[in-house]
């Protein structure tokens, strides 16, 4: 039986973020959620973060994080998430309390005993901004899991993925930090789709979790990505990598964020040691290749039963 990590997960539900969610609540020890702008605005994502939790069944303690980027205007990604951030789901308010400690100081406190891992799925505003305010976090963090940046192509620009668009700034604190990160980008996440069958697997599931997930996967099947290889769930991907490293590869990088306010903001460059000045990488790992299907069954099994224990 796989162990479960304890975790925090820092994100910006958002659509994928919900089938990460569940992935966390089933494959790891979830010990809190902090939520930032980022898909949509962050009184949704927090309130997103409530609903999905009380979805399903669980008591996670949510924690309200950054309303803007640290230097740039706030955008969203309502177009391929919904206005509310879960597809056209009229969200009610929900019973999950959301905590009155914010998302920064939760961060700083789930890593005072040192060897915490971090799951984060949105722009990395809270994780830079906690690193900021305690310069004893980056010792205290075992291992970054970040969905975001692209060793490829973007999908806000021609270079440049959405997390790491939104809020620049942060991804290059973040990485200059010096804290150990392992990069789910889009390089990665594209290679794990899910489509209609995957919508008709979950229906026949019929469980709360997996008919509600059923209707956002819809969703972003009509508003993400224009083609019929399915849409990817990015988000999953740096949740599962932590939990079943078996599925995925990585390898060493020296990673280069780019702030720059032109066709090069939140680009997220691979530089070889000697571009990178021969400087010491940093414990940057990129992911580059997904057993997909094995992914994605792991991700169906959480959004059926996301308190069902970890897969073997
Ligand atoms: O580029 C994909 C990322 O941006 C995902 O985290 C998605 O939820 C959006 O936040
Ligand atoms: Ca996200």
């Amino acid at each position: 039986m796989k162990s479960r990590p304890r975790i925090l997960m820092d994100c910006d539900p958002g659509i994928d973020d919900a089938f990460a969610i569940m992935c966390a609540l089933r494959y790891c020890d979830l010990a809190a959620i902090t939520t930032v702008n980022g898909n949509v605005s962050v009184d949704n994502t927090t309130r997103n973060a409530r609903h999905l939790v009380h979805l399903a069944g669980a008591e996670v303690p949510v924690h309200r994080g950054a309303a803007t980027p640290m230097e740039v205007l706030a955008i969203t990604a309502d177009e391929v998430h919904g206005i509310s951030g879960l597809g056209d789901l009229h969200v009610p308010e929900s019973p999950s309390p959301e905590s009155d400690v914010p998302a920064i100081d939760a961060i700083i406190d789930f890593c005072r005993e040192g060897g915490a891992t971090i799951v984060a799925t949105g722009p990395l505003t809270n994780i830079a901004q906690a690193l900021a305010k305690d310069a004893t976090l980056v010792d205290r963090i075992d291992r970054l899991f970040w969905m975001g940046g692209s060793t490829t192509v973007g999908n806000v620009t021609e270079k440049a993925e959405f997390n790491a668009w939104a809020d620049p700034h942060a991804v290059a604190a973040t990485f200059d930090s010096g804290v150990a990160i392992t990069m789910f980008g889009l390089n990665l996440t594209y290679q794990v789709r899910m489509n209609s069958e995957h919508v008709a697997m979950l229906r026949q599931a019929a469980t709360t979790t997996s008919a509600e997930l059923a209707d956002l996967l819809d969703y972003y099947s009509e508003h993400g990505v224009a083609d019929d290889e399915g849409q990817p769930v990015h988000d999953t991907c740096a949740l599962l990598g932590l939990t079943h490293p078996e599925l995925f590869t990585v390898a060493e990088s020296n990673i280069v964020a780019h702030v720059t306010d032109d066709d090069r903001r939140g680009m997220t460059e691979v530089q070889n040691h000697a571009e990178a000045g021969g400087q010491p990488s940093a414990d940057v790992l990129v992911a580059n290749t997904a057993d997909a299907p094995a992914v994605i069954d792991l991700v169906i099994n959480a959004a059926v039963d996301p308190l069902g224990g970890p897969s073997q």
